[in-house]
């Protein structure tokens, strides 16, 4: 195909070098909505723009890479050539909020060429979808690029507008566990991604990347105005990406939509993944857990051995007994090895992932939970000491299959830059949780797990890119303020899950921990919720493997409330989001696998709203026996009404629309089931 020559604005500034001629190269998305174009400019730098519906969302954006040992590569490019192919795909996810996705974008490589000595080549690969754009760097092995040190990605996203920008902090120590900031985009920092911006206009962006493997996370920070930059996470070296020969980058991402609701509705981050490498999964049967933990975050158990040892036989009996009485699949058990007993926050070298505490006999309790339906789900805590975790990865995998473990939470708790890598021939080093290094060894762990049938769920992880489409034993996260934050001082606020709907949650699963029926924390501090919001947190909040966080003895005292969360399933044919303003409120309907039911839950801030939705969702000529778990009239998180719920029941069709009320705090949750 011949370069297209588009007649673009392009001020040709120039100076040392002599005018390069201005080429260009553009493609629309199958729909024709949105539109991307590349053009050099008089230096022969490329810069990139984004337009949807003919409104311009990013501005002549450069592209470009620092290296640390050889000249930059973003001046004296020329484009050599472009292609433009269609795709149109439709896949079944094994499990997830919708069961079949549709693969749809028409994919743009732009080839460019240095007109200088050094000539190195590099493609821009763009894959422009209806409701967003993610573009790579392709770089083919070449002689004067062959062992590559990225110094800095280059990569610029000049948004066309000012607008509202939600986002965390990056490169603090607390990793991506910080409350979202909601600023002037002009005012953003430095800041992980998502960030998720709206527009002026009302049209919602949000900018992440997808696939990340073999590279470092990318944050932005904001050069001047409306600009962001990438800016990547370091490594233990001075590059903070190496590569050699053929590499690409991760997908940098813009999801783009009218409304917060359809930023959710997006399935580009997924779709922008490699297929299923690990085959036939359906050992991982998606489901709920409780277990040995809320006990422990609050401070009344501990992981350490000794008198408040929470692993126990005793408590550990008890919690499979409550999860088979109430059809819960899941018991995880923290503490139940040997290497808590000292300092290992931040150190996980004494942890042994194979040998149980005397007072965990793990071979009975195996058989316990078997003979009563219930799996136990394992735990590896690594302190950060992830070459040491990696050096039990097949005995450490190997008891959990033994033991009848379908699934592994794992933890990196340390702070930003400490985790610890000991190389083969001894080296430590430090690298950053979101690094390059990090990126491969979630795949090891990833790879290693499989091989046992295990599934895993990252607590402390890399930020999540949609990777579990191709490892689909990856099957939660956290990387974001959970619920154990509502047990210490500095609680969640009130719009904490209305923020994270539209912005952590784009990664894909988080494995919040909802449920906390006690709306209690340590010392008998009040979490900032109502009781019907931590029902609602099983619809908004997707992941197929998900907490009743709460004890069983709390559990007890709130029976009507808990058959909610009995009932709620963890595993989608189709997810839709029937309203929501970031940081605001939302709420979302969601059919089950392989049924007819469906689930609405919604979820509001510190105000009081009335949400109104309607039910079309549903099928037509059907009859629905609705069970509402909704905020009483007088249900207020600052109050002692935060206990206060109404549980009614109605008949309820597609053509129907429901209006309740949303407490300060508050939220609510349905099941709809058809009536026979
Ligand atoms: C932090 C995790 O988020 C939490 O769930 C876990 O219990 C502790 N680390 C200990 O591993
Ligand atoms: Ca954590």
């Amino acid at each position: 195909m011949k370069p297209m020559r588009l007649l673009t604005a392009v001020a040709a500034l120039s100076f040392a070098m002599p005018a390069a001629a201005q080429t260009a190269a553009g493609a629309s998305s199958p729909d024709g909505s949105i539109s991307v174009t590349l053009t050099t400019d008089g230096d022969g730098r490329p810069v990139y723009t984004v337009s949807r519906k003919g409104q311009a969302i990013l501005n002549q954006s450069r592209l470009g890479f620092l290296f640390t040992d050889v000249p930059k590569l973003d001046r004296h490019l020329q484009i050599i050539g472009q292609e433009s192919s269609e795709f149109d795909q439709t896949w079944q996810q094994p499990w997830g909020e919708w069961q079949t996705i549709r693969n749809r974008y028409r994919e743009l490589k732009v080839h460019l060429k240095e007109t200088t000595a050094l000539a190195r080549v590099f493609t821009v690969t763009f894959r422009i979808y209806d409701d967003g754009v993610g573009f790579r760097y392709e770089f083919p092995d070449q002689p004067n690029l062959r062992q590559t040190n990225i110094a800095e990605e280059l990569t610029e996203f000049a948004f066309a507008s000012d607008g509202t920008a939600w986002w965390k902090p990056a490169f603090l120590w607390n990793r991506e566990e910080y409350l979202y900031n909601r600023t002037a985009l002009s005012a953003v920092g430095t800041a992980d991604t998502p960030v998720t911006i709206k527009l002026a206009d009302g049209t919602h962006v949000a900018l992440h990347e997808a696939a990340l493997v073999d590279y470092s996370g990318m944050a932005v920070a904001r050069t001047e105005g409306n600009t962001l930059r990438a800016q990547l996470t370091p490594g233990a070296g001075r590059p903070k990406v190496t590569k050699s020969g053929a590499w690409t980058t991760p997908w940098r991402t813009l999801i783009i939509a009218d409304g917060a609701p359809g930023i959710y509705m997006s399935r580009l981050m997924l779709n922008l993944n490699e297929p299923n490498k690990l085959g036939d999964v359906s050992w991982f049967k998606p489901g709920k857990f409780v277990g040995v933990w809320w006990n422990m975050i609050k401070g009344e158990w501990s992981w350490a051995r000794g008198p408040k040892h929470g692993a126990t036989n005793v408590h550990v009996k008890q919690y499979i007994d409550f999860a088979a009485a109430n059809g819960i699949p899941g018991v995880l058990v923290e503490g139940w090895n040997v290497g808590w007993d000292g300092d290992w926050f931040g150190n996980g070298n004494d942890m042994d992932f194979a040998k149980p505490t005397e007072d965990f006999d793990a071979d009975m309790l195996a058989a316990y939970a078997k003979k009563k339906g219930v799996r136990l789900i394992g735990h590896h805590e690594t302190g950060g000491s992830a070459s040491h975790y990696e050096a039990q990865f097949d005995k450490a995998f190997k008891f959990a299959a033994d033991h009848g473990e379908m699934v592994v939470k794992t933890g990196y708790v340390t702070d930003a830059g400490q985790i610890e890598r000991v190389d083969p021939d001894g080296t430590r080093l430090r690298e950053w949780h979101e690094g390059q290094w990090m990126s491969n060894h979630f795949v090891r762990v990833a790879e290693a797990a499989a091989k046992y049938h295990v599934a895993f769920d990252s607590h402390e992880p890399i930020k999540g890119t949609g990777l579990q489409r191709t490892y689909p034993n990856w099957v939660a996260r956290e990387g974001s303020r959970g619920m154990e934050y509502n047990a210490w001082g500095g609680k969640n606020p009130p719009e904490h899950e209305a923020n994270l709907v539209f912005t952590r949650m784009l990664e894909g699963p988080m494995d919040f921990t909802p449920g906390v029926l006690s709306l209690k924390g340590q010392n008998d501090s009040d979490i900032l919720s109502t009781e019907a919001k931590q029902l609602a947190l099983y619809v908004v909040l997707y992941s197929p493997v998900v907490m009743a966080a709460d004890t069983p003895e709390n559990y007890a005292k709130y029976p009507r409330s808990f058959k909610f969360i009995r009932d709620v399933p963890t595993d989608w044919q189709d997810t839709r989001v029937l309203n929501g303003e970031v940081g605001d409120y939302v709420t979302i309907a969601r059919k089950v696998r392989g049924g007819e039911d469906w689930y609405v839950g919604a979820v509001g801030d510190e105000q009081e709203r009335s949400d109104s939705f309607d039910l079309s969702f549903l099928t037509p000529g059907k009859k629905y026996r609705a069970e509402i778990y909704r905020d009483g009239d007088d249900a207020d998180y600052r109050t002692d009404k935060r206990h206060s719920v109404v549980y009614e029941k109605r008949v309820l069709t597609s053509s129907d629309k429901l209006t309740l009320r949303i407490a300060p705090g508050g939220g609510f949750a349905i099941r709809l089931v058809p009536i026979k």
